[in-house]
């Protein structure tokens, strides 16, 4: 590939397939992935088992700087793994009960900006994939390629739980549908960082494409920002 390398912004709500995405490209470009998304979700984890009261600013200020994010490649399955203080929590930060208080940590300006200064940083030398909410519009809105992407609402509810269910049968479908549903309302009536869609990005709905479909349509917006 002799395009330049660039930074890609993926923005869009919860679970219309964002990390598949930039997974996707970060292997065919050789391109780092980050998941900010999983961030928020290690600290939400550490204020949880911490007792930290996102309500109470003094105990969100004092907790943040205990906290060390870092992420990992897992040379199997060529992921970049999260941790929190050294410990893996890739899988802790998926469960349900995360799930219910993460949007409620994320709208905290404090965690906004501990999150964002690191994300930032993780950006400097380009050739990088991140998705979230506010990668377009706060993280990097000098991105050479912003995507936002969306679904049919019931599509995004049955990959949620079909994704969640083998490590959670007691889950029920509906449980999954309130919980996207005010993640998504949080997430985009929020005073900090609301998730809205960057005035130059490009939308991507992939209700009815498959991922290969997908990564073709995508791969040509790279090359076009590249070039
Ligand atoms: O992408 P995800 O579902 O793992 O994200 C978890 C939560 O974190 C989501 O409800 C919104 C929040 N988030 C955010 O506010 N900003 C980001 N850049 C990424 C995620």
């Amino acid at each position: 590939m002799t395009h330049r390398k660039i930074t890609i912004a993926i923005d869009g709500y919860s679970s219309c397939g964002k990390s598949t995405l930039a997974r996707q490209l970060a292997r065919h470009l050789g391109y780092r992935y980050i998941d900010s998304g999983a961030m928020y979700r290690a600290i939400t984890l550490y204020f949880i088992r911490s007792g930290i009261d996102p309500q109470q600013p003094q105990q969100v200020q004092e907790a943040l700087p205990q906290i060390h994010l870092s992420f990992a490649l897992n040379e199997q399955s060529g992921d970049s793994e999260i941790l929190l203080n050294d410990e893996l929590v890739s899988h802790a930060i998926r469960e349900m009960l995360v799930a219910e208080k993460v949007s409620e940590v994320a709208a905290i300006r404090e965690v906004r900006h501990f999150a964002v200064a690191q994300q930032q940083a993780m950006g400097k030398g380009r050739g990088i994939v991140m998705d979230g909410r506010d990668i377009g519009t706060v993280v990097f809105p000098h991105a050479e390629l912003k995507i936002f992407m969306n679904a049919d609402p019931e599509i995004r509810v049955k990959r949620r739980f079909e994704e969640l269910f083998p490590s959670n049968p007691a889950l029920s479908i509906e449980e999954v549908r309130k919980n996207l549903e005010l993640r998504d309302y949080i997430d985009t009536n929020r005073d900090e960082s609301p998730l809205r869609k960057a005035d130059d990005a490009l939308i991507l709905d992939n209700s009815s494409l498959t991922r290969e479909e997908q990564l073709e349509k995508v791969l040509k917006w790279v090359a076009q920002a590249a070039s």
